[in-house]
């Protein structure tokens, strides 16, 4: 076989959005585009601000010399200079330009982070329902994925965390506002989890990093604050992009930021660079760079989202589902009814409505919607839900 078996192993096992994305294809042809619900991918369905255009535009035609060359790998000063101070006045802890690298999104920071912590057979905790690519990302560099359940309601339990430690814990990853969930971790939580951290972090001699998966940190509801995780963690990386917020998730601009008083923060710091370039990533955009360097806080209007949320809850809820409702994301990952994931996803295929197993997400049982679709799809699914939740209740 010419193909690695870890790849034929890892593409059997994280194929589930693709398998979704696949079969709506399919549907599509034969139903046609409009009669097919595809709630599959957390692609966002808004086109981005209005500033945006305009930014991209006046960088597109600067004439400069030296706008399109290599940079150093880390990315531009000044585009890291606007991001620390932007850090540093929405985080509540000063960090500087040295302690920012620009990245391909928020995934590009996650491979070149883990590619310069692991050591080979090192694990990394992730604790469900999580994003399926991490246990891909894990693998790339060699690590295990060390998995933990979640605590009630999607919360984190930092006591199943703390279990899961071991001599060869690396790190925790978190993401909060959690896709599939849309659980926003409280700043309570942050805090317990940090303690812990710290405590079992000294009591070995070496530090057990945090690494906080925030892309969505931007999409919430009703007035809720997602707390700092680099504030109350010393050891902590934040990594993130602009992919969901600015809706540009194929312009792959992101960030991440090291705490000043991680350890080793030296090599790590000059371990992330490195890994940038000899991932192949080399630096992030040049263009975009200096495009989102420019927009910092803004994004794109999440009353669009919230008016999702609140009628696909109205529709799931008067169908019978049971789920929570969503604090950020635009994602809902409701009870799979009669508690089979696939039976329940299966069923709602039969109404041409495309949903992903929580399995996919390490939680069986549940079923994810991404909602960043149009409010006719919304709409025209609302029979669907309902006719497969009987089925489901009846069979
Ligand atoms: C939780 C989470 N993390 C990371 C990513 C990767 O995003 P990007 O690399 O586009 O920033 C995604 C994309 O869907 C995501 O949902």
């Amino acid at each position: 076989m010419a193909v690695s078996q870890r790849v034929i192993k890892s593409m059997e096992n994280s194929s589930w959005i693709r398998k979704m994305f696949e079969t709506g294809g399919i549907l599509k042809a034969k139903y046609g585009d409009d009669n097919v619900f595809d709630f599959s991918i957390g692609n966002p369905n808004v086109e981005p601000p209005e500033d945006f255009i305009i930014k991209l535009s006046e960088y597109a035609s600067l004439k400069k010399t030296g706008m399109h060359a290599y940079m150093p790998n880390a990315g531009y000063l000044d585009v890291r200079e606007k991001i620390a101070s932007w850090v540093t006045s929405t985080e509540g802890i000063e960090i500087h330009s040295d302690n920012i690298v620009m990245t391909c999104g928020a995934a590009g920071a996650m491979n070149v982070v883990l590619k310069t912590i692991l050591n080979p057979g090192d694990n990394i905790i992730v604790s469900a329902p999580y994003f399926a690519e991490y246990e891909a990302y894990i693998g790339n560099h060699g690590g295990e994925v060390n998995r933990v359940q979640g605590g009630e309601k999607f919360n984190l339990s930092v006591e199943n965390i703390e279990k899961a430690i071991n001599e060869k814990t690396q790190g925790v990853i978190i993401n909060s506002p959690n896709n599939p969930s849309g659980r926003v971790y409280s700043e309570d939580t942050i805090k317990n989890l940090a303690s812990m951290l710290e405590r079992k972090s000294r009591e070995r001699g070496r530090a057990i990093y945090l690494l906080s998966d925030e892309p969505y940190k931007k999409i919430v509801y009703d007035g809720i604050k997602v707390p700092s995780v680099i504030k109350n963690y010393s050891h902590s990386i934040i990594m993130t992009s602009y992919s969901k917020d600015l809706s540009i998730p194929g312009e792959r601009i992101g960030w991440l930021a090291v705490n000043p008083a991680a350890e080793d923060l030296h090599n790590l710091l000059g371990g992330i660079i490195m890994c940038n370039r000899i991932l192949g990533y080399v630096n992030a955009p040049a263009i975009m760079q200096k495009v989102v360097a420019d927009l910092q806080g803004r994004s794109v209007d999440m009353g669009f989202y919230k008016t999702k949320r609140d009628r696909l809850c109205e529709i799931l809820g008067n169908a019978g589902y049971e789920f929570i409702k969503p604090e950020g994301t635009f994602y809902l990952f409701p009870k799979a009814p009669g508690g089979d994931d696939l039976k329940a996803v299966n069923a709602l295929q039969e109404e041409r409505i495309l949903t992903v197993p929580g399995r996919g997400f390490g939680t069986p049982g549940y079923f994810r919607i991404a909602y960043c679709v149009s409010d006719r799809v919304i709409e025209r699914s609302a029979e669907g839900f309902e006719k497969a939740f009987r089925a489901l209740k009846n069979s």
